[in-house]
């Protein structure tokens, strides 16, 4: 197929409205950030104008591997197109390739409180972890409001984490207009979708990959089985002939992502009643999981083997992306 190196679409003027959402560079994604976030992104692209970003200057606030960056950036690349992110129909770049975002994010720490910053629920959870806390993880929400408003979009797809964030990035907004002119930018909304907060592996923490629990859409049906096996479960089912609560096991509620109506009635009957033990409950949403994914499992393989391809995109996407960057900076600047 022809490769999209030029723009393709017209780009969003920087008046109007649009949708903005940004994901780590955590390597290929899992099923908490597909589901919380990136199947929204993609049916979002259909109908109105979408800048997704790979945020990498993000990435750099807390402990990391440089070394393995460059991968991980490339590796969510493949995840997001293989996951139906379209070029022809969305700009799909990286943050670090339109240098305005941290232009602009330097402007809004003029008008950033540092109480609010303080305040923000996962800078104190992050903070909390480390000896010597960032400045860059204490910005973190201040960067996260440029790349929004520096597009003045006014939607933003992400999962029940992120709400906070957006929260505050309206507060700059609110702020930046009311010291330099009103309705410069936008108050945009958080979206958040009906898997707002997918519950990892060990039943206990939200699903992400620096806790080690997740499932990746790109693993192979017998890696995603293991990963299921070991699982946890209703802890009332302490034998294979306990009964079980399927509304207070995360293998249920996973199984309402993945399986079709007629399953989902089943596995909770047979949970109820000892009917299945949970590795038979397991077993079928191995296999359903690995179904649903296959069709992005074989885009990845083939954008994989086209690696010129997928930076080619990027750098397409960066391109369109700054033209309405230098816009908005232009006026920010005046
Ligand atoms: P991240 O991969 O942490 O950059 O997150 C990318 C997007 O996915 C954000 O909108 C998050 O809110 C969302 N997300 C990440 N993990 C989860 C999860 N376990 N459940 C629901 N949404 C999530
Ligand atoms: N902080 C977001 C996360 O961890 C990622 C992100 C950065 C983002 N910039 C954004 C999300 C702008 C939405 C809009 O998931």
């Amino acid at each position: 197929p022809a490769l999209p190196t030029a723009p393709l679409a017209p780009v969003l003027p920087p008046t109007s409205v649009g949708v903005f959402a940004g994901i780590q560079p955590s390597g290929e994604l899992h099923i908490g950030n597909y589901l919380g976030a990136v199947r929204r992104w993609v049916e979002l692209q259909r109908q109105h104008e979408c800048f997704f970003c790979i945020v990498d200057y993000h990435a750099i606030t807390q402990e990391y591997d440089a070394s393995a960056l460059p991968q991980r950036t490339f590796d969510m690349a493949v995840s997001l197109l293989a996951a139906g992110i379209d070029p022809d129909r969305a700009v799909l770049f990286v943050q670090s390739h339109v240098p305005e975002h941290t232009e602009l994010a330097w402007a809004f720490t003029s008008v950033t409180p540092v109480g609010e910053l303080e305040r923000m629920t996962q800078f104190k959870e992050k903070a909390q972890r480390q000896e010597s806390v960032l400045a860059g993880l204490l910005n973190y929400p201040v960067l996260q409001a440029a790349d929004v408003l520096l597009y003045k979009a006014d939607t933003v797809p992400v999962g029940e984490d992120q709400v906070q964030h957006i929260e505050l990035t309206r507060e700059i907004a609110r702020k930046w207009n009311a010291r330099y002119g009103e309705g410069f930018f936008p108050e945009p909304q958080a979206l958040v979708g009906d898997a707002k907060r997918i519950m990892g592996l060990d039943g206990q923490a939200k699903m992400s990959k620096s806790i080690g629990n997740t499932i990746g859409i790109l693993e192979e049906p017998e890696a995603i089985w293991q990963r299921l096996r070991p699982a946890m479960t209703d802890p009332a089912r302490v034998t294979r002939n306990d009964p079980g609560t399927p509304e207070i096991c995360n293998i249920y509620h996973l199984h309402r992502h993945f399986s079709p109506p007629a399953t989902i009635e089943e596995v909770a009957q047979k949970c109820r009643t000892a009917g299945w033990g949970c590795l038979d409950c397991k077993r079928v949403l191995a296999d359903n999981v690995a179904r649903v994914f296959e069709p992005i499992r074989q885009r990845a393989a083939e954008l994989k083997a086209h690696p010129e391809r997928v930076r080619e995109i990027l750098a397409a996407g960066a391109e369109r992306a700054q033209v309405v960057a230098r816009e908005t900076m232009h006026g920010v600047r005046e």
